[in-house]
């Protein structure tokens, strides 16, 4: 049988079109728009799909777990996600990412640094050169821990304060992020002590009243760990 302009089907012969089959195992021959002996221009109709739906899929937000889920269902190599924007070599999908890459990179980067500020012997007060540069910059070690306390508790919804290095000025300023916002990388202040507000790192023990877990935390800080990243970044 011999159709004209319209996609094969079984035991059917196809004269211009030739779009990509649906059925499973197809194998059609396509004379004219989609070129003769069909194996080689199905494979690249083929390629170019996939590509085309990884890129709509990046730009509505689909996960890569998603993706890959679907990808199992339908026998194909898994891949991760990033590899739709390499592969293209495509500057939408990229740019598209970046929301992505600033919440979940900045989330690691932000809690890295929080599980090294703080330790089950904590406490007390810094020593040495950062008690120093912290009466110099704040007048004393309570009105910093008032200040830093104050911008941690009015941040709106979730978010972090901070303690950072500015490098250009050679001082420590106070200064608060929202979400997952790394804060080198919304600042330019180096971090050296950050405190988590996300409502998920005190609601266990402290329900709702995020004032009473920056009470607490002042409890933990680890000091040292605190003066080695001043000691690093000033130099
Ligand atoms: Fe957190």
């Amino acid at each position: 049988m011999v159709e004209a302009g319209g996609r094969g089907r079984r035991g059917r012969t196809v004269i211009g079109g030739g779009g990509g089959g649906r059925e499973p195992g197809l194998r059609r021959a396509v004379i004219g728009g989609g070129g003769v002996g069909a194996d080689g221009d199905w494979r690249r109709r083929r390629s170019l799909g996939r590509s085309l739906r990884r890129l709509a899929e990046a730009a509505r937000g689909v996960s890569g777990r998603a993706r890959n889920d679907g990808a199992e269902r339908r026998g194909l190599a898994a891949e991760p996600r990033c590899c739709a924007g390499r592969c293209a070599g495509d500057v939408t999908t990229q740019v598209a990412l970046q929301p992505a890459l600033k919440f979940n990179g900045g989330g690691h980067i932000n809690h890295t640094i929080f599980w090294t500020n703080l330790s089950p012997n904590g406490g007390g007060e810094p020593k040495g050169e950062l008690l120093e540069a912290i009466k110099r910059d704040f007048g004393s070690f309570e009105k910093f821990k008032e200040k830093l306390t104050a911008v941690s508790v009015g941040v709106q919804g979730s978010g972090w304060g901070w303690l950072g290095f500015d490098q250009e000025q050679g001082r420590l300023r106070v200064a608060a992020c929202s979400n997952q916002d790394p804060l080198q990388g919304t600042t330019g202040l180096v971090p050296l002590l950050g405190i988590d507000v996300w409502e998920h790192a005190y609601y266990l023990q402290y329900k709702n009243v995020r004032p009473d877990y920056l009470k607490a935390i002042w409890n933990v800080i680890n000091w040292e760990n605190v003066t080695e990243r001043y000691q690093a970044c000033k130099k």
